[in-house]
């Protein structure tokens, strides 16, 4: 036996070399393939992230074209999955129907099997880009007892999400534009943030050579936790809890007794000790939407702001460097735009199989690359001998 560095949480080994994500934790900045985020979110869109994430520059015209139209070609998932996803009890959580329909394309592609071929990464990759908002819709779709609704190739990718969602068969849709760019904004802040726990998850598992859609499923599943992707569902299930302003202080001192597991949720962050930058891009799309929608006194918004203002101004978070994350606001984003919480984990993973993929790919064609095999310290039983059932007493 070695002597191995211990290190729980990884919160000083760096796993990987990558040219993907940068992040600054105490200057607040994040860049895609060193592009800042605000000005991904605010001038480009999902689709061009997308691009830029998989391979390393923005598109041209032309190759914006063509990325889009690979991506559209891609979009329906195999008829057969309705009688998966009809498998499931309507309550299912869409989490677990997403784990599961997300594993189950591995039995759809078996051509994706073969990790070792470029063209059968790159076709995987495609196919995973367009299907998840698909199946995203489709769960979606299932627990409120609606009809799926088809992939329509005319719209924008985010148009196209939010069609597969609220459209119903016996009206009209017209997709609000205001909706839709919050929706790829959305997406587009929650693209890619370098060695996350899904992320890594996502890379462990394919480091063996596992299928790509068995790997992005594992990546799923990690960011299931509510330490992770389930903060969004949590930030917004806690403000209904708070109800009103005046309920913030008992909640605030809740979350600073060490003896009360409670957090505030939608603060704090492992890398950003300073403020998260897709927070503030955040905050504003969340009274772009809600201004549009006209909801001027949403009580869940009064106490957003005003948890916001107590949390900054107190001791206690000042000095553990803790600020609103981006789940704070998207949570307010989301409901406002008709979602479920039990969605909004959901959405984070159709916005995040982009980073996943990118990084998964970045691992399989980095010459350093090995299995994922992380060493111990042992600190169980010295060796001991068996004692046979019957004279165990
Ligand atoms: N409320 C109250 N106290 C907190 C919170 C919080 N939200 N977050 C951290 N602390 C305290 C923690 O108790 C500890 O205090 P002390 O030093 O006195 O023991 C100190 O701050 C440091 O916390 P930590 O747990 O060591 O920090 P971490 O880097 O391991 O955890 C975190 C980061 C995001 C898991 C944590 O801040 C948290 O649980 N936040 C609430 C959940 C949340 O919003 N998660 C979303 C993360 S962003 C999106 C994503 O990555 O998916």
């Amino acid at each position: 036996t070695g002597m191995f560095t211990y290190d729980p949480g990884f919160t000083s080994t760096a796993s990987c070399a990558s040219t993907i994500t940068f992040i600054d934790g105490d200057e607040g900045i994040l860049r895609y393939r060193g592009y800042p985020i605000d000005q991904l979110a605010e001038g480009g869109d999902f689709l061009e992230t997308c691009f830029l994430l998989l391979y390393g520059e923005l598109p041209s015209a032309k190759e914006r074209e063509s990325f889009e139209r690979r991506v559209t070609r891609h979009t329906m998932v195999h008829e057969q999955m309705t009688r998966f996803f009809t498998g499931f009890r309507r309550d299912a959580h869409p989490m677990a129907v997403m784990v599961a329909s997300v594993g189950a394309m591995a039995a759809f592609y078996p051509d994706s099997t073969d990790v070792a071929d470029p063209n059968a990464r790159e076709i995987a990759s495609i196919r995973m880009i367009a299907k998840l908002p698909t199946l995203a819709a489709m769960a979606y779709k299932y627990s409120v007892g609606q009809p799926f609704v088809y992939p329509r190739n005319d719209l924008d990718y985010a148009s196209n999400f939010l069609q597969m969602c609220f459209a119903v068969p016996c009206e009209e849709y017209k997709v609000n534009p205001v909706m839709a760019r919050a929706m790829d904004r959305i997406f587009t802040l929650h693209a890619d943030h370098e060695q996350n726990a899904s992320t890594s998850t996502v890379r462990l598992a394919g480091s063996s050579g596992a299928n790509p859609f068995a790997c992005i499923a594992a990546g799923v599943a990690c960011l299931w936790g509510p330490a992770h992707g389930g903060a969004n569902e949590a930030a917004l299930k806690m403000l209904e809890e708070i109800g009103t302003p005046d309920r913030i202080p008992e909640f605030v001192e809740k979350a600073k007794d060490k003896n009360d597991p409670f957090r505030l949720m939608g603060f704090g962050h492992r890398v950003y000790k300073n403020y998260d930058p897709r927070a503030k891009i955040m905050q504003q799309t969340a009274h772009e939407v809600l201004d549009e929608l006209g909801i001027k006194d949403d009580p869940l918004l009064d106490v957003a702001v005003e948890l916001e203002k107590v949390a900054l101004q107190d001791e206690y978070f000042v000095e553990r460097k803790l600020y609103p994350n981006i789940d704070f606001y998207s949570g307010i984003t989301l409901r406002a735009m008709g979602f479920p919480t039990s969605m909004f984990t959901v959405l984070f993973s159709v916005a995040r199989t982009v980073g996943w993929i990118a990084q998964w790919k970045e691992m399989l064609e980095d010459p350093a690359q090995r299995i994922g095999r992380p060493r111990q310290l042992y600190n169980g039983a010295v060796e001991r001998s068996f004692v046979p059932a019957k004279d165990r007493g």
